[in-house]
């Protein structure tokens, strides 16, 4: 079994990809992809990247989901709770006032950030005038956002940030019940629109007042993080939000578009104006 990837090897798939796809992964950080290539391969018994890159580039539907095994899709609901806390407590307290509040989630995954956020803004009162834009690149992970439907399994291994956050609730004020699954219940759901859309090279052309952007950017090396941050700068209403990963890193080039907000949970708010000295 293969367990190491050249750069050379893994530049020419990259290539293919981007030319028989169209999907642009050249500016996607190097380690963290080769790993997943090898996972993906230690995962369909491939021996090598020959192998691979024949099945990739004939079988569409393989393609497809093998995307979303390069992607990393991992999500939970609540995740980071401190992050959600100075959500709560002081930035939506900053909108209170405001009449409409518009919200997008960039890299939403399988949605467990969206329904967090809609939890969060009901606790308010503010999920009535709230609209939000959940995109991703994966189909996949977009058609189960949408359902927000999860396997009891999954929703067990939820309960312990949901509870670091909510010590005095049950997931069962959020979700319905069905056997072995959890469905988020509609009236967090219907705010929301979902929509493929890719960070690499899709435009938007709506104002937010916050966006979410976490654990995204982890996969992009700093020439993509910066191209994305401006996307994000332009997107953002004056004196917006972005809040971005836990193990995220604002690069120097990004600091003047953004300046800290709260530097422990990884919330940064848009810039007056750029600082000139990038
Ligand atoms: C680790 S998940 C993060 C989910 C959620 N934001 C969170 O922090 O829990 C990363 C997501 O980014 C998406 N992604 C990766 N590259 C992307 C791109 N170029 N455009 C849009 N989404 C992308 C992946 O498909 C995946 O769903």
């Amino acid at each position: 079994m293969i367990d190491s990837i050249s750069d050379e090897e893994l530049d020419a798939l990259m290539q293919a990809l981007k030319n028989r796809y169209g999907l642009d992964f050249t500016n996607y950080e190097k380690k963290s992809l080769k790993r997943s290539i090898v996972r993906l391969m230690m995962k369909h018994r491939m021996s090598s990247m020959l192998e691979l890159w024949a099945k990739i580039l004939k079988d569409k539907e393989f393609f497809e989901k093998g995307i979303d095994d390069l992607l990393v899709n991992l999500t939970e609901l609540f995740r980071n709770p401190d992050a959600w806390i100075v959500i709560r407590d002081s930035i939506l307290d900053y909108y209170k006032a405001k009449s409409r509040l518009n919200v997008w989630h960039a890299g939403c995954s399988t949605g467990e950030e969206v329904y967090t956020m809609a939890i969060v803004l009901e606790e308010k009162g503010m999920l009535h005038k709230t609209k939000a834009l959940a995109t991703d690149l994966s189909s996949i992970a977009l058609k189960k956002a949408k359902a927000g439907d999860y396997s009891l399994i999954i929703v067990e291994q939820y309960l312990k940030p949901f509870l670091a956050f909510y010590p005095n609730r049950k997931l069962a004020d959020f979700f319905n019940f069905k056997e072995s699954h959890a469905t988020i219940k509609p009236s967090y759901q219907s705010h929301v629109t979902f929509e493929r859309h890719n960070l690499v090279h899709d435009a938007m052309s709506t104002k937010h007042d916050i966006i979410f952007c976490r654990n995204v950017m982890i996969y992009f090396d700093e020439k993509l993080k910066l191209q994305v941050l401006e996307l994000f700068y332009e997107s953002l209403n004056d004196d917006g939000f972005l809040v971005i990963g836990y193990y995220d890193i604002m690069p120097d080039s990004g600091k003047a578009l953004f300046e800290v907000y709260d530097v422990k949970t990884r919330i940064y708010k848009k810039r007056k104006i750029k600082k000139q000295n990038r």
